[in-house]
C-alpha cells in the first residue's frame, strides 16, 4: 500500500494583500509551497497532487519540470471539494496524506509519525493544543477520549469553542475511504462549503478509528494567513536552520542575526558574525570567518577564508586562504584563486585571479585573467566596455600595475611586466618589461594663482 500526498493550494489567501497568490510567498528564500514539498520529499511518496485554483498559471509556472500531480479546482467549495477534485487520480488501495499549502513549517519528522501512529485502515488526525485556538477547528472527543468530530469555529457553540485541542488541517486517509465519504459531504454550514474535516464523522458512523498524532513542535502547524504570521514563520525557519547550522559546527556570533535564504553548507569551525544573509545555494569549507553585514548569494568559499565586514558577494568561488573585503564586491564569474587578497572598494566580473594575486584597494576588474602573484594598484580600471562590446584584459603573473592607471581592452600584460602608476594602457606589454602611459610632468616657473592675479586687479 503505497503512499500519495494531496497538497491544498488552491486559495488566494486574500488577508496577504497581494497580487501573488499566497503558497509562493517566501519562507526561507523559496516559496512556502516548496517547503512544503520538501518535507514530503523524506516520505517518499508514490505521487504528489497539487490542487490549484486561484492564480494557478504562476504557481504551476513556479514548478515547472517538476514531477507533480496538477489538480484544478475550478470554484472554490471548500477543502472536501478540494480533495473530491484530486479523488479520480488517486490509486485504489494507497493512503493519501493531506497537507495544507500554507503550512509550510511542517517538518518530514511530524509527519512520519502520523504515519506511524496510524493503522492501514484508519484515520490519522494531526492536532494540536493551543492556547489560542481562535479561528480553528476543534477536536471533538467523547468521555473515553476518542474523537468523533471536528468543529469548524464558525459553526461552532460557545462550550465547542472553549475546546483548545484543534485540527491542523493535516490527516491521513485510505483512499477507498475518502471516495465512499467524499460523496456524503454537504455544504450545511456556516460557511457554504463542503468541509473535508467531516469526513471524521463519518469514519466514526462507519466505525474506522481516528487516530490523532502531535507534531513534533506546535509552531509547526502555524498557517499563514497574512504578512505578519509570514514574517513570524520566517522567524522560526531561521531559528530553525541557525540551529542545524550550529549543530553542524558552525559558530553564529548570534543566531537570530543570520538569514539563509536558500541551501548553506558548511564546514566545521567557521565563524559568521552578525547579520550576514545567505541566498541561493552557497557552500562554505572549513575555518571560513565571514565579518558582519555581509550578502553572500551562489557562492564558494573554500577552507580558512576570510570575508571582511560589508562585503557583497555573488556567483564567486572563493580559494583558500584568500582574504575578502572589508566593502569589496564579488559579481559572477569571480574566481579567486587560493590567498589572493582583495581589498576595500574593489568590484570584480568575471574576473579569474591567480594564487596568491593582489588588488588591495579601489580597483574594477572586469573580464580579466590576472595570473598568480600580480598585483595590481590601487585605482586601477579595466575599461572593458566599449559601448557597443566586452573586450578581455590579460594579465599575466608577477605582473605589477601601478596606482590609478586604466588598462584598455583588449589588452594584454605579459608575466613579469611592471605598468608605471598614473598609466592608460592600449597596446601590450611585453614580459619583464616597464610601461609608462602617461604625459610628461611640466613645471611652470613664475605661474601666478589666479585668484591672488585678481587681489591685485583690485588694487589698482
Ligand atoms: C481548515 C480546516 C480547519 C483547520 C484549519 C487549519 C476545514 C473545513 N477546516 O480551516 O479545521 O483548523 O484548516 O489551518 O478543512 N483550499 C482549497 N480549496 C478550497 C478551500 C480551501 O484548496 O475550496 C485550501 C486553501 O487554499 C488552504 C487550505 O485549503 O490552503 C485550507 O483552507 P482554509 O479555507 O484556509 O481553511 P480554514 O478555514 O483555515
Ligand atoms: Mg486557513
Amino acid at each position: 500500500m503505497a503512499l500519495e500526498v494531496v497538497v491544498l493550494a488552491a486559495g488566494m489567501g486574500t488577508r496577504m494583500k497581494s497580487a501573488m497568490p499566497k503558497v509562493l510567498h517566501r519562507i526561507g528564500g523559496q516559496p512556502m509551497l516548496r517547503r512544503v514539498l520538501d518535507a514530503v520529499t523524506a516520505l517518499n511518496p508514490a505521487h504528489v497532487h497539487v490542487v490549484v485554483g486561484m492564480a494557478r498559471e504562476q504557481v504551476q509556472a513556479a514548478f515547472t519540470g517538476e514531477t507533480l500531480s496538477w489538480v484544478v479546482q475550478s470554484e472554490l467549495k471548500g477543502t472536501g471539494h478540494a480533495v473530491m477534485q484530486a479523488l479520480p487520480h488517486f490509486t485504489p488501495g494507497n493512503r493519501v496524506l493531506v497537507l495544507i499549502g500554507d503550512v509550510p513549517l511542517i517538518t518530514a519528522r511530524s509527519l512520519q509519525e502520523l504515519i506511524a501512529a496510524t493503522g492501514t485502515d484508519e484515520v490519522g488526525l494531526m492536532t494540536a493544543v493551543m492556547s489560542d485556538p481562535q479561528g480553528l477547528g476543534r477536536i471533538l472527543r467523547d468521555a473515553r477520549q476518542r474523537v468523533i468530530g471536528i468543529r469548524e469555529q464558525k459553526d461552532a457553540s460557545p462550550a465547542e469553542r472553549a475546546i483548545n485541542e484543534i485540527n491542523t488541517g493535516i490527516m491521513l486517509v485510505p483512499v477507498d475511504r475518502l471516495a465512499a465519504w467524499l460523496p456524503r459531504l454537504s455544504p450545511n454550514n456556516a460557511q457554504g462549503e463542503y468541509y473535508l474535516t467531516d469526513i471524521i464523522a463519518l469514519a466514526v458512523v462507519d466505525g474506522v478509528p481516528v487516530m490523532t498524532s502531535a507534531p513534533v513542535h506546535v509552531e509547526e502547524t502555524g498557517g499563514i494567513n497574512d504578512r505578519v504570521q509570514l514574517a513570524a514563520a520566517e522567524r522560526i525557519w531561521q531559528r530553525r536552520t541557525a540551529e542545524q547550522l550550529m549543530r553542524s559546527g558552525v559558530t553564529l556570533l548570534d543566531p537570530g542575526r543570520v538569514d539563509v535564504r536558500g541551501r548553506l553548507i558548511a564546514g566545521t569551525d567557521s565563524v559568521i558574525d552578525v547579520n550576514v544573509v545567505f541566498e541561493g545555494d552557497v557552500t562554505l569549507g572549513s575555518g571560513v570567518r565571514i565579518g558582519a553585514h555581509c550578502y553572500i548569494r551562489n557562492a564558494t568559499l573554500d577552507d580558512n577564508c576570510v570575508i571582511e565586514p560589508n562585503t557583497f558577494i555573488d556567483g564567486a568561488k572563493i580559494g583558500k586562504a584568500a582574504k575578502v573585503g572589508p566593502f569589496a564586491r564579488l559579481r559572477p564569474g569571480t574566481e579567486l584563486a587560493d590567498r589572493v587578497h582583495i581589498g576595500n572598494f574593489v568590484e570584480t566580473k568575471k574576473a579569474r585571479i591567480g594564487v596568491g594575486a593582489k588588488a588591495n584597494h579601489l580597483a574594477y576588474l572586469g573580464d580579466t585573467d590576472i595570473g598568480g602573484g600580480s598585483n595590481i594598484g590601487a585605482g586601477t580600471i579595466t575599461c572593458n566596455y566599449d559601448g557597443m562590446n566586452k573586450h578581455h584584459t590579460e594579465i599575466g603573473s608577477d605582473v605589477f600595475v601601478g596606482s590609478n592607471t586604466t588598462l584598455v581592452a583588449p589588452v594584454t600584460l605579459e608575466d613579469g611586466a611592471f605598468v608605471a602608476a598614473g598609466s592608460t594602457i592600449t597596446t601590450r606589454v611585453p614580459s619583464q618589461t616597464l610601461a609608462v602611459g602617461r604625459g610628461r610632468q611640466r613645471n611652470i616657473v613664475g605661474w601666478v594663482r589666479p585668484d591672488q592675479r585678481k587681489v591685485e586687479e583690485d588694487d589698482d
